[in-house]
């Protein structure tokens, strides 16, 4: 026996398809765009090898530059930054050079008359040596810091934190 569908059926099971593929095509690349950096190569944990030794790093801070791939969404591109690097006896310490005022790059020894102090040109803010900022300048918080390794002799970076010298 040979059942017919009629023509009110087919009617609903090609709009209930046609609406399926719509409602997929829609959601899952949200979804993915939603979790995408959760899997993308650099989150965090992981370390960015520089191109510094480590046996080269003194307590002078130092401009360290560095690349990685970033992923967003679909948009994947190199991107370059730096980090303020020094030796603290054992610990190597790296800040991230945005002031933590209104975001300009912080340099260090960059007012002549503080030379040992990280300073923002934008609105005279400076920073002690440990990143915490001075009273009474601008800046509403310590540099940021960035997780320090050991990658076969040469400095590693790792993920961007809270300033752990100043608490
Ligand atoms: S942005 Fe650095 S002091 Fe304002």
């Amino acid at each position: 026996m040979t059942q017919r569908v009629t023509r009110r059926q087919f009617l609903n099971y090609a709009l209930m398809g046609t609406g399926s593929f719509m409602v997929a095509g829609i959601t899952l690349p949200m979804a993915r765009f939603a979790i995408d950096p959760l899997f993308a190569a650099g989150a965090d944990g992981d370390f960015i090898q520089t191109s510094i030794r480590m046996d080269e790093i003194t307590d002078e801070p130092v401009k360290v530059d560095f690349t990685f791939e970033q992923k967003d969404g679909w948009y994947e591109s190199e991107v370059s930054d730096f980090a303020w690097v020094y030796r603290d006896g054992d610990n190597i310490i790296a800040f991230s050079p945005v002031c933590k005022h209104l975001g300009c790059t912080v340099t260090w020894g960059g007012d002549t008359s503080n030379p040992d102090m990280f300073f923002c040109p934008c609105h005279n803010g400076y920073y002690t040596k440990d990143g915490n900022n001075v009273p009474g300048t601008p800046p509403r918080g310590p540099l940021d810091q960035f997780e320090v390794a050991d990658s076969d002799g040469y400095l590693a970076l790792g993920a961007l934190g809270a300033n752990k010298l100043v608490g």
